[in-house]
């Protein structure tokens, strides 16, 4: 793992206000020392994630989740250490220390960026060549030559090594483009090409780096999209299509399913189209997308796969707080087919009709139903109902209510009745989701730390835990402490590996006359460890912070250890068995 000096480190904490950068992604109430606001790392509705300046930490009293300011990014960001070092000294116009050659991932993630931006240019090179088919296919698809420029297209030749052969001459080894997925072992051994006849999209990330490629065919063959694999630079599921490009253009985006449909959109003027990577949308590309935008509009496919997948896209954006509407694609499959069949004109008044996500819900629930016989109308409202139910505004829910009874000729009282009962028991639906989600939480699929600390919490009793909290807490606050308890502290004594192991970090950093501030822990603690830490600092608030206080944390750490470790005192040695006895008082 790269390691950066603490001068570096103490530099561009200087340099970083954690509330001013905490306030681009969580809107912050002050409250005399700290700020408070609503959680990003879990859904809340009242805000316990809390900002203290002096330590310039935060920590959620909801979820746990805690640290300094390379800690946030590496979560809010979803940067690995590295990165989010980089990201903010970016921020702060910090230069970054020279890199240690020795860092085997960051060197060969610097090799992967390069070979991919030579391939890029490579591709491009082929095809802007005379006769190439895939320019060809292009034009023919109505996609401009400055549209080719933009978005960097190109193309992979017929042949079974040609990106190899050239990468290769630039110096590039077959392991570094094995790793990068341009090139991989044959049948028999020798490296070859993964792209081959292909068109090839680049896929750029917001630092503008070439981190994969999607390739597809001229013709029907299949796969249609061949796409970059996971790498040490890249993850399936969290990039997203051109948002380099839409994120300059306002905050209203436009998510289409294609690649091709982002780029006819782009050309026809609708510059803040984007798209995920072929496979399902997750969570994290949701996540993404909800920091440059503040709308999302669906332009999916207005086929059945296309509407299903818009349905789940919708309930993924519902808890990542930004508005979301879908398209009613009339008269064509997708963007794409509807600007090249009708022009840009229409495509702009079906974005300007936009159909907010209630209404195409409720389009949806209409649809094969006969509303104009008695049975068809019971059926629509069963449905409609449902989906009136799931919208929390009750201005909102008010307005479709009331168009629901002009259109199916039913009591607007008799539809609020339904809509009251429907509300219950989506409450109910709720609160069994909000429950399983918190077993889910506990259950270490989020966090191992929250999940430590569960283990912690059944095995080891409060009193324990208050103990070594605390003598943690006094040593992270006066770390001279530590000089007269160093020889009383039994290292066995502490309750859970995760708590060994900041002790034994805090301890080194203590001997060495180093300097405890939290941001010199990012490096060695992963972020469900910081959280842990950054507890314990708000805890050095309120211990009494003398060193009887902390030989009493001492002097309890063993007595309940010893508790613990042993069920039957028949087993316990004599010794063991005279300590018990000591101690019991
Ligand atoms: P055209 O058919 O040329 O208009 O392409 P398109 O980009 O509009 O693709 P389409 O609407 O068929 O599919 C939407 C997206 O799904 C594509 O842009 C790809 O990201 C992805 N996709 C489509 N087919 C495949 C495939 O065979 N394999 C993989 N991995 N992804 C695919
Ligand atoms: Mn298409």
């Amino acid at each position: 793992m790269a390691r950066f000096s603490d001068d570096f480190l103490s530099e561009l904490r200087s340099r970083i206000d954690i509330e001013e950068l905490v306030s681009s992604y969580v809107n912050l109430k002050k409250k005399g020392r700290i700020s408070q606001g609503l959680c990003p790392f879990h859904t809340e509705k009242t805000p316990s994630f809390t900002v203290y300046n002096d330590t310039q930490s935060y920590y959620c009293f909801g979820c746990g989740a805690g640290g300094e300011c390379i800690t946030f990014i590496r979560n809010i960001e979803n940067l690995d250490y590295y990165d989010a070092v980089q990201f903010l000294a970016e921020k702060v116009g910090l230069k970054m220390p020279i890199e240690q050659e020795d860092d085997g991932l960051y060197v060969l993630r610097k090799r992967i960026y390069e070979a991919n931006r030579e391939a890029a240019r490579f591709f491009y090179n082929n095809l802007v060549k005379p006769d190439c088919p895939a320019y060809e296919y292009l034009i023919k698809r109505g996609i401009k030559p400055n549209t080719i420029k933009r978005f960097g297209l190109g193309y992979a030749p017929d042949s079974w090594d040609a990106l190899t052969r050239h990468l290769r001459s630039l110096g590039f080894h077959d392991n570094e483009l094995i790793s990068a997925y341009l090139s991989k072992k044959s049948r028999t051994g020798s490296t070859i090409d993964v792209f081959m006849n292909r068109l090839m999209f680049p896929i750029i990330d917001l630092r503008g780096n070439v981190v994969a490629f999607g390739g597809r065919v001229l013709g029907d063959e299949k796969p249609k999209y061949i796409n970059t694999s996971d790498t040490p630079v890249f993850k399936k599921g969290r990039g997203i299509f051109a948002l380099n490009l839409a994120k300059a253009h306002g905050r209203s985006l436009i998510l289409c399913e294609g690649y091709m449909d982002v780029i006819a959109m782009h050309q026809a003027g609708f510059e803040t189209a984007i798209a995920g990577l072929g496979t399902a949308f997750t969570t994290e590309q949701a996540q993404l997308v909800a920091r440059y935008a503040d709308e999302v509009t669906l332009a999916y496919d207005s086929d059945e796969a296309g509407r299903n997948a818009a349905k789940r896209t919708l309930s993924i954006f519902q808890s990542c707080n930004v508005k979301t509407k879908v398209l009613n694609l009339t008269g064509g499959k997708d963007p794409d087919e509807i600007i090249k069949r009708f022009g840009k004109e229409y495509m702009q008044k079906i974005i300007d009709g936009s159909l907010s996500s209630t209404e195409f819900k409720l389009a949806q629930a209409r649809e094969g139903i006969n509303t104009e016989t008695a049975d068809g109308k019971v059926e629509f409202l069963r449905k409609a109902v449902d989906v009136l139910a799931t919208v929390d505004d009750a201005i909102e829910r008010d307005v479709y209510t009331t168009r629901l009874s002009i259109e199916t000729e039913v009591s607007k009282t008799a539809i609020e009745e339904q809509i009251k009962r429907a509300l219950g028991r989506r409450k109910k639906q709720q609160d069994t989701e909000s429950f399983n989600k918190a077993r889910q939480l506990l259950e270490g699929r989020v966090s191992s730390a929250r999940n430590a600390l569960k283990i912690h919490a059944q095995n080891v009793s409060i009193r324990a835990r208050q103990a070594e909290e605390t003598l943690i807490a006094s040593l992270l606050h006066n770390p001279d402490l530590y000089k007269k308890l160093e020889d009383k502290i039994n290292i066995d004594d502490f309750s859970s590996d995760i708590i060994k192991r900041l002790f034994i970090i805090i301890s080194e950093r203590i001997e060495n006359q180093q300097e405890l501030d939290l941001i010199f822990f990012a490096n060695e603690l992963n972020p469900d460890e910081m959280a842990v830490l950054t507890r314990f600092l708000q805890k050095s608030r309120t211990v009494s912070n003398t060193l009887e206080e902390c030989l009493d944390c001492i002097k309890v750490m063993s007595e309940e250890k010893l508790k613990q470790s042993v069920k039957d005192p028949t087993e316990l040695s004599n010794e063991e068995f005279m300590r018990l006895f000591y101690k019991k008082e």
